[in-house]
């Protein structure tokens, strides 16, 4: 893999279309993360081996991850809450793994019907199997800048379970703001309170949903703290059932052009990505509503 400033994580196939109620065929699923891979992202996050009870549109993962085209250097990482996830995952050729877990005490609740700790516990079977198996691994801590159930969230909280998932042997942490409410300041709240407790920049990437319209001063702001890794999703689209009032994630489209404004490389092309972009905006039968995906690139006359 070519070397990067920045890292851009995909998460449309999974955090994307987790939300969508109607059902998205696995083919056209499929097309997608191609179109993706097409346009040069290395980490397509793919599916969940949730319960299809909690995520019934991600149901398909078994059927999805057996029949997808793998291309050379392209991670596609999965999420497992539980070693019944961690059984179909590796069942279905999965080989990068996340668990995720939150900051409060609500969320988790909700979203796994976990505490925070009894999360942590439900993991270890998943992260020692990917340390067995050689797998790369990632934990989230969603809900880091705020919760819609409890409000607003402590930076200590979020310290304290990305210590408690780093322990756990992840390597890489995602730091989530699951329902778009941060602003800079707090970005750099929780960031000092990360790097400050000896987390490296390099173990974090960062997870915004523009809810709020605050995503790319967001990601502005941990660009200048040192963090080089993003998740977006392309189209703009994302949510979680669990989490109302959660908009869609900051979109890929718009996160690369900044990043190329900035003169960062990321080993995205935008025309390819905007060819993917409007695949998932058809699969979904909805405009694109995401800031680039409208204006296109900017073609200097
Ligand atoms: N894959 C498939 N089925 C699973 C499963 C998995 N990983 N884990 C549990 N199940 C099934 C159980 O077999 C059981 O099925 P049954 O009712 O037919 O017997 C049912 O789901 C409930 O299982 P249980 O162990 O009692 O778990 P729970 O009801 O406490 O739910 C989770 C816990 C973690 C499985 C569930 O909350 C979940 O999948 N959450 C994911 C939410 C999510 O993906 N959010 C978005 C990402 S942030
Ligand atoms: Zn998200």
């Amino acid at each position: 893999m070519a070397e990067r400033d920045v890292r851009i994580y995909e998460v449309g196939p999974r955090d994307g279309l987790q939300n969508e109620k109607a059902p998205i065929s696995t083919e056209a699923k499929l097309r997608f993360i191609g179109l993706l891979a097409d346009a040069g992202l290395r980490e397509i996050e793919a599916t969940s081996f949730v319960s299809p009870q909690a995520i019934s549109q991600l149901a398909d993962a078994d059927t999805l991850m057996a029949n997808l085209e793998r291309r050379p250097g392209v991670r596609y990482p999965v999420l497992v809450p539980n070693e019944r996830g961690l059984a179909r995952a590796e069942a279905a050729g999965a080989d990068a793994v996340c668990v995720f877990t939150a900051a409060s005490e609500a969320f988790t609740r909700a979203n796994i019907n976990m505490t925070i700790a009894e999360s942590i516990d439900a993991f270890r079977p998943v992260t020692d199997a990917a340390h067995q198996r050689g797998w790369w691994s990632r934990g989230y801590v969603s809900t880091a800048f705020g919760c819609p159930y409890q409000g607003e969230v402590g930076e200590a909280a979020v310290v304290g379970v990305a210590q408690q998932l780093l322990e756990l042997g992840v390597d890489e942490l995602s730091i989530g703001d699951t329902i778009g409410v941060a602003g800079p300041a707090d970005v750099r709240r929780v960031v000092r309170a990360l790097l400050g407790a000896g987390i490296a920049p390099e173990q974090l990437a960062m997870h915004f949903h523009d809810t709020r319209g605050t995503a790319l001063a967001n990601v502005s702001t941990a660009l200048e703290l040192g963090i080089r890794c993003f998740d977006a999703s392309t189209g703009g689209t994302g949510g979680c059932p669990y989490a109302p009032g959660a908009a869609g994630n900051l979109a890929s489209e718009d996160l690369i052009y900044l990043l190329e404004r900035e003169g960062l490389s990321h080993g995205v092309d935008l025309d390819a990505l905007l060819v993917a972009a409007r695949d998932v905006s058809e699969s979904l039968g909805r405009p694109l509503a995401t800031k680039v995906g409208r204006a296109g690139g900017w073609r200097v006359p």
